[in-house]
């Protein structure tokens, strides 16, 4: 669940070492993200997402993520991959966040949900299994 009331970009990607990647998100293909991301309808506050590069960026297109639309929202939105044990190995997860807006208080949080999650009712009750957050105040 990413909840933030300013700008956001998030690259999700999950990996075990080298060997295998279990997830990974570049939003590289256009608008079809929203095939892949649900939006959850929990609360009808929630805020919405577009894909953008943003203000500034490396390269318009290879650095496209999910930007949010309006200030002072929460924001819930999530992508679902296999399940998968990395018992005895190394876990990676890597996402990239950018403020590109002065703040008073925000942040960003990624969280790694069990396969049930209910998708369409995610909220901040939802149980997880791991949560990295970045807040700005
Ligand atoms: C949102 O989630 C909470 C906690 O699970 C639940 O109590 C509430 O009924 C949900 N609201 C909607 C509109 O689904």
């Amino acid at each position: 669940m990413a909840v933030a009331p300013v700008p956001l970009w998030a690259v999700c990607v999950l990996r075990v070492a080298l060997a295998t990647v279990y997830f990974q998100e570049e939003f590289l293909d256009g608008e079809r993200w929203r095939n892949r991301w649900v939006q959850s309808t929990n609360d009808s506050q929630f805020g919405h997402f577009r894909l953008s590069s943003g203000k500034f960026y490396g390269h318009k297109e290879k650095d496209k993520g999910l930007q949010t639309t309006q200030n002072g929202r929460f924001y819930a939105i999530s992508a679902r991959f296999k399940p998968f044990s990395n018992k005895g190995k190394t876990l990676v997860v890597q996402y990239t966040v950018k403020h590109e807006q002065k703040m008073d208080c925000g942040g960003g949080y990624v969280k790694i949900f069990p396969a049930d999650v209910d998708q369409k009712n995610l909220n901040g009750k939802s149980q997880y299994y791991i949560m990295f957050e970045r807040d700005r105040t």
